[in-house]
C-alpha cells in the first residue's frame, strides 16, 4: 500500500502543488478543502489523489475525512486565509478572531485528530515568513506566529511517537491568495521580495516533500523559511 498523506487546502495554490508533489513521490493523497469546485483537478489524478470536502474549523468534518482513509503517515496543514493589508486601528475584532480560527485553530484541530490516529510520520504546518512580523497584517501575523509556536510544542510531545512536526514559512507565493489582493498591495509586497518576483507553489511543495521524506523526518520543531532570503532583512549594498 502506498503511504498515506492528508493535505488540507489541497484544492489550489500551495496545497494543490503539495498534493501533486507528494503523489508524484509515491504517496496516496487525500486533498481536502472547503472549495469543492476547485477540488475538481483531482479527477485527472484519480489513481493517486482523492478529494474531500472539509472545513478545517469543524472537528466533525475533520474526523469524517480521517475516518474515511487509512491512518495518515503525513499531514500537511495548508488551508488558510489572508486579508487586505490594514493598519492595526482598522482591524475588526471579528476579522482577528476569524483569522485565528482558520489559520491557527484549523491547524490545531487537524493535527490533533491526525495525531490520535498516526503511527509515526510527519506533520507539516504551512506558516508564513510573515510570522516574523510585518505592517498591515497583525491578525495574519498573530495566526502564523501561533502556528510556529504550536509546531514546536507538538514536536516536543510527538517525537516520542516517531512523529516529526515542522513548519514551512513561505515568502510571497503566486496563488489565488495573492491574486485576491488589490493591485497596489500586490505591488508593494512584490517590491519587498529579494528576487523582485513571487515564488511558485512548486518551490514550497519541494520543501514540504523533503520534510515528508525519511531524511526530512530527522528534523523536528523547525521552521523552514522558504523566502529567497527575505527574512534576513534589507541592507544597503
Ligand atoms: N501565497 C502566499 O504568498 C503565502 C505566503 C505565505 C504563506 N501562505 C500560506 O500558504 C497556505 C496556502 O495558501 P495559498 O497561497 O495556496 O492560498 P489559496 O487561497 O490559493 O489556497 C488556500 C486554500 O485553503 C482553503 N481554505 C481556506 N479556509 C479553509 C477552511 N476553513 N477549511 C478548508 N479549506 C480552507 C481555500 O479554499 C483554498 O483552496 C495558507 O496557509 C497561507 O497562509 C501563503
Amino acid at each position: 500500500m502506498r503511504p498515506q498523506a492528508l493535505v488540507t487546502g489541497g484544492a489550489q495554490g500551495i496545497g494543490r502543488a503539495v498534493a501533486e508533489t507528494l503523489a508524484a513521490q509515491g504517496w496516496q493523497v487525500v486533498a481536502a478543502d472547503r472549495d469543492e469546485a476547485a477540488l475538481g483537478w483531482v479527477t485527472d489524478h484519480a489513481d493517486t489523489v482523492t478529494g474531500a470536502v472539509i472545513d478545517v474549523t469543524d472537528a466533525h468534518d475533520i474526523t469524517r475525512v480521517l475516518d474515511a482513509m487509512p491512518a495518515p503517515d503525513v499531514v500537511v496543514n495548508c488551508a488558510g486565509i489572508a486579508a487586505q493589508l490594514l493598519p492595526l486601528k482598522q482591524i475588526e475584532r471579528g476579522a482577528f478572531e476569524q483569522m485565528l480560527r482558520v489559520n491557527t485553530g484549523g491547524t490545531f484541530l487537524v493535527a490533533r485528530e491526525a495525531a490520535r490516529r498516526m503511527q509515526g510520520g510527519a506533520i507539516i504546518n504551512i506558516a508564513s515568513r510573515g510570522y516574523l512580523g510585518g505592517a498591515g497584517a497583525a491578525h495574519y501575523v498573530a495566526s502564523k506566529a501561533a502556528v510556529v509556536g504550536m509546531t514546536r510544542a507538538m514536536a516536543v510531545e510527538l517525537r516520542w511517537r516517531g512523529i516529526s512536526v515542522n513548519a514551512v514559512a513561505p515568502g510571497m507565493v503566486e496563488t489565488r491568495m495573492i491574486a485576491d489582493f488589490t493591485p497596489g498591495m500586490r505591488e508593494r509586497l512584490t517590491r519587498l521580495e529579494p528576487s523582485g518576483t513571487a515564488l511558485q507553489p512548486d518551490t514550497i511543495a519541494g520543501a514540504v516533500g523533503y520534510l515528508a521524506s525519511p531524511a526530512g523526518r530527522a528534523l523536528s520543531g523547525q521552521v523552514l523559511l522558504v523566502d529567497g532570503g527575505k527574512s534576513l532583512g534589507v541592507y544597503p549594498c
